[in-house]
């Protein structure tokens, strides 16, 4: 099976992006890792990112017809605020795991609410790049059951 995992707004400027929170890992880096994670599972991953909001939505609302089975989305900024992005993945009807790469709970009050969460399984958060390594996993067991 095909994930779709879909990265929003700065995260194409990882690595150079405020390391101290992010990390020195580029989104390439992360994209390998988790494409080399996945391929053990048996499983193959799309990777996406965008900085606009409308092209996030769409990406959402093709899914199914791009045959992807599950979704791992890290929407960035659009996680505390797309009401937008929320709704196409509550009518995308498949499995969606959220991810962060830092701990939204330990950080500014603004970040602790996501309307990402509300169409989610579940939430990695905290754990840098290795959370898309676990939402794989996360993934590998839902498609499985
Ligand atoms: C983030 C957390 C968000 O609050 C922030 O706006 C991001 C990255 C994370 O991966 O930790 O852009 O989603």
């Amino acid at each position: 099976s095909q994930i779709l995992v879909l990265n929003g707004p700065n995260l194409n400027m990882l690595g150079a992006r405020e390391p101290e929170i992010y990390g020195h890992e580029t989104l390439a880096d992360i994209e390998a890792a988790t494409r080399a994670h996945a391929q053990k599972c048996g499983l193959g991953v799309t990777f996406r990112q965008s900085n606009s909001e409308g092209e996030l939505v769409g990406w959402v609302q093709q899914a199914r017809h791009d045959r992807a089975a599950a979704l791992i989305v890290n929407a960035g900024a659009y996680t505390h605020t797309s009401v937008a992005l929320l709704d196409a993945l509550l009518s995308c009807d498949l499995p969606v795991v959220e991810v962060h790469l830092s701990n939204i709970h330990q950080r500014e009050e603004f970040r602790h609410h996501s309307y990402v969460s509300k169409a989610a399984v579940g939430m990695i958060a905290g754990f840098g790049g290795f959370g898309y390594a676990m939402a794989v996993d996360a993934l590998a067991h839902i498609l499985k059951q």
